[in-house]
């Protein structure tokens, strides 16, 4: 949840560091804070705010050294104050540590560092590692040791890394099941909770895995496992992303920006190797069962996927919100449960998977980011290549999403004999036109979309409705909506309205109706009867649909033709933008919703 960054270098590392930290604040952004090391002694500022504004008020460009460690924080442990700001020092100020994720047994640990007569000074979980590290070191005089000691003691999900005043050459890092990675520079070595921390600096990476700590220096790094203290071989990746694809290029909006990258992540998604496609074919197709795991937009993005793999394939392939997948869904060896995550950090996720793997059954993950956990854990990955995706709010991440999804689900339904090849070639030409009529929605319909927001903009409840293929699109366009506007709104199947929910409809509600095609007949006859029924109750009717003489609704967007069973990909860029415009006009921030952070890797 949190981000953590470190540098070791020859040249002063306060500027590259406050860039790291920038870069990372999608992870969190209620606090920050860094401590650089100089002169024998470690200098931590740090506070409540943004980056740039802590970075302002604490005067960190008076922090002068050439080794330093950052981190940017989103609360778990402790409100966000100024004390429970990271980075956390041991009684002495000679260690300085920054944390992400949760050190499960902190308080045992802390009751026994107190009874040892350490003195805290904040509520976190962090504090701890300063100083079991000090209370390690104090008794054996080895930094290293004391890392690895406190490795063994520590319970959890974390990643770290701490500076010793007596090491100013070198600082320590470990990781347990959250994301930690070593960049190798030219001049200065790195470490990053993700590689867009430090990618401006250097492409080339080595990742760090589970119950592992590296000794970085500017001259290079090594890697060794905590329970034996043994060196550990690691190959050094390039990665592919460039620095400039991770920032904003010209867009006022990460957001914004990732909306509009759609045609290309869609692109990328229909260019992953065919064989890669048809394996996970293969792995559904042998198991007897395949779950579709995900949480928030992911598990949306299964939800629809479940659709595709009735329809197309005839398999029955339920979707499940990874949060409850352990306490609802019995695995074994003969079941295949597929992920579906941005990150590869998602916590839930990760575990839905940790669970599935013990009982036998075998995983797959679609995921975007690279050297994710996930990537390393699943038994067999699919990378998305959508690109960085830094807005919290997952928008090019999910239509990539599906857009793989379904060519699993389209090679499926070829060795099921579901569907006739024409209806097979009609929907794999429906995918190829995708990127055009995303490209066409994303030309022409933002202005358009902009005025409805400034009309509808008052509304306090909003009701998003779909039927079919289009709940899941009305799920995730509500979702987008609360999440970036703080209003509340529901995504609700059209069917499910009159059996509670459609006493909520009156004038002060706005209900978006995500319209079926109407050569999808039954499915547009049903949903038109719900608008009915809304409309009746003065419900302020948006629609999105595909029907240029339609005119039942109060504002409409009306998309370009696509396959009826692709229709929601288009109708999820309009809820994107929708939320988006809502945002701008209600003055909420786009990139960082309050309360939020881009992968949520605690439970
Ligand atoms: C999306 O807008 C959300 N911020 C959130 O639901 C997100 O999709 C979810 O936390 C899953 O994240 P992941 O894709 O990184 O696993």
């Amino acid at each position: 949840m949190c981000g953590i960054s470190g540098i070791v270098g020859s040249a002063d590392v306060t500027k590259r560091l406050y860039s790291c930290m920038l870069n990372l604040e999608y992870r969190g952004y209620d606090s920050c804070g860094m401590a650089v090391l100089a002169d024998g002694q470690i200098d931590v500022r740090k506070n409540i705010g943004r980056v740039a504004e802590v970075f302002e008020k604490e005067r960190f460009a008076e922090l002068s050294g050439t080794i330093g460690i950052a981190h940017s924080r989103w609360a778990t442990h402790g409100n966000p104050t100024k004390a429970n700001s990271h980075p956390h020092t041991s009684c002495d100020g000679r260690i300085a540590v920054v944390h992400n994720g949760i050190i499960g047994n902190y308080q045992p640990l802390k009751d026994e560092l107190i009874a040892a007569g350490h003195k805290f000074t904040s509520e976190t979980d962090t504090e701890v590692l300063a100083h079991l590290l000090e209370h390690n070191y104090k008794a054996c005089g080895n930094f290293e040791r004391s890392v690895r000691e406190a490795m063994e003691r520590m319970e959890g999900t974390y990643a770290f890394a701490a500076l010793s005043a007596d090491h100013p050459d070198t600082f320590f890092c470990g990781r347990n099941r959250s994301p930690l990675i070593i960049g190798i520079g030219k001049d200065a070595n790195f470490i990053g909770s993700d590689i867009v921390a430090f990618i401006e600096y250097t492409k080339k990476v080595a990742y760090l895995n589970d119950n592992e700590y590296a000794i970085v220096s500017k001259d290079g790094f090594e890697i060794k496992n905590a329970s034996t203290g043994k060196p550990q071989a690691r190959a050094i990746d390039t990665v592919a992303w460039d620095a400039e694809q991770a920032k904003k290029g010209g867009y006022p909006h990460f957001l914004l920006k990732e909306i509009y990258e759609q045609p290309n992540a869609l692109r990328e998604a229909l260019e992953i190797d065919e064989k890669k496609i048809e394996a996970v074919a293969d792995i559904m197709n042998e198991a007897d069962r395949t779950y579709l795991i995900g949480c928030g937009t992911t598990f949306y993005a299964a939800l629809l996927a479940q659709y595709y793999f009735k329809e197309f394939a005839g398999v029955y392939a339920p979707a499940v919100s990874s949060d409850e997948f352990p306490n609802l869904c019995g695995v074994d060896e003969r079941t295949a449960v597929l992920a579906i995550s941005q990150s590869g950090e998602t916590f839930d996720t990760l575990e839905a998977l940790r669970y599935a793997k013990r009982h036998g059954a075998k995983t797959i993950a679609i995921v975007n980011a690279l050297g994710s956990s996930m990537t390393r854990e699943v038994d067999f990955v699919i990378m998305q290549g959508a690109g960085p995706e830094k807005s919290v709010l997952s928008t090019k991440a999910m239509t990539s999403q599906i857009t793989v999804l379904t060519r699993i689900a389209l090679e499926l339904s070829k060795r099921r004999g579901a569907l006739p090849k024409t209806e097979l070639n009609e929907i794999s030409d429906g995918l190829l036109e995708l990127g055009t009529i995303v490209r066409s929605v994303l030309d022409e319909q933002p202005g358009f979309i902009r005025r409805i927001a400034n009309r509808v903009g008052h509304f306090n409840k909003w009701l998003y409705i779909g039927r079919s293929y289009h709940l899941p699109a009305a799920l995730e366009a509500a979702l987008k909506l609360k999440e970036v506007t703080y209003i509340p709104a529901e995504g609700m199947a059209g069917g499910f309205m009159k059996h509670g929910p459609i006493s909520l409809v009156d004038e002060e509600m706005a209900v978006v109706v995500l319209m079926p095609p109407p050569e999808n007949e039954a499915l547009h006859r049903s949903t038109f009867n719900s608008v009915s029924e809304m409309r009746s109750r003065g419900g302020k009717m948006i629609g999105i649909h595909f029907d240029p003489w339609e005119s039942v609704f109060d504002e409409q967007i009306v998309l370009p033709k696509v396959h009826k069973a692709l229709a929601p990909i288009p109708q999820l860029v309009v809820g994107q933008l929708l939320a988006y415009f809502m945002a701008i006009l209600l003055k909420r921030d786009p990139d960082n919703p309050r309360g939020l952070a881009k992968s949520v890797t605690v439970e």
